[in-house]
């Protein structure tokens, strides 16, 4: 009888320790059902993972680094450093006539602006000329005409932007081609036929509305 006890003892501790193990090991390997919030469904925001960093040196710079990469050549940065501004800087080299710009235009603009240039509400796609003095009215018509104040945006915007479904495809010679046609037919520059821009004219040109903006005032300090 007590050599019975004596044997009964040690299976009830090992069938315990299995218990235990299988539920150890299904802690492990089973992932908790993400909460779903109850007004939506939707699954709850996870939280936010915290760094593995122990600390403040484990984050130097030098342990950042993958060892992996090297550095943007200057040809590669100049690939898309395109951007012009106002007082001239960033022009390309280039030109392209009212002429040319006008094909260009309908080929590559009008199914989506128009064939006067008047925008296609559906395609979300702005008017670009007209509207000029109606900025301060119950209806303003911002186009590039009444409200762009430098004609750099419309260059730059137009070769980085444009068109829509293939930006970056215009060559610099058609970006002032087009330029020259949508200014020319917002009556900014002339719309002769051979009115040729190029950098020089671009940066001359002067936009109605250029005087409709103010420079900020304020110098990024957090007192202003
Ligand atoms: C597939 C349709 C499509 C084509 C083609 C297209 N555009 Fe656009 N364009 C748009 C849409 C849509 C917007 C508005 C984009 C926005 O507000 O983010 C826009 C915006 C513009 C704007 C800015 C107007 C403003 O007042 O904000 C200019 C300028 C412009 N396009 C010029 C052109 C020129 C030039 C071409 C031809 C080289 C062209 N687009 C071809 C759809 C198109």
């Amino acid at each position: 009888m007590s050599t019975r006890k004596f044997i009964l003892v040690p299976v009830f501790i090992a069938t315990a320790s299995v218990a235990l193990a299988q539920s150890d090991t299904a802690k492990r390997t089973v992932a908790a059902l993400p909460e779903t919030l109850e007004a939506t469904g939707e699954r709850a925001p996870q939280p936010v993972p915290t760094s593995s960093a122990e600390d403040i040196s484990d984050l130097a710079p030098e342990n950042l680094r993958f060892g992996i990469g090297r550095p943007a050549t200057e040809e590669q940065i100049a690939a898309i450093d395109i951007d012009v501004m106002p007082d001239g800087r960033g022009y390309p080299e280039g030109s392209g006539t009212y002429a040319e710009g006008e094909e260009l235009y309908l080929q590559e603009c009008s199914s989506c602006h128009g064939e006067n240039l008047e925008g296609v509400a559906d395609l979300g796609a702005p008017r670009l000329i007209g509207g000029r003095g109606s900025l301060a009215s119950d209806a303003p018509v911002k186009t590039v005409e009444s409200y762009w104040p430098y004609a750099s945006t419309l260059f730059d915007y137009v070769h980085r932007a444009m068109p829509m479904q293939a930006p970056g495809s215009l060559s610099n010679d058609q970006v002032y081609a087009i330029s020259a046609y949508i200014l020319g037919r917002a009556g900014i520059t002339s719309d002769n036929p051979d009115t040729t821009l190029d950098k020089q004219s671009m940066t001359e040109v002067e936009m109605p509305n250029a005087d409709g903006f103010v420079p900020d005032p304020r110098d990024g300090s957090p007192e202003k």
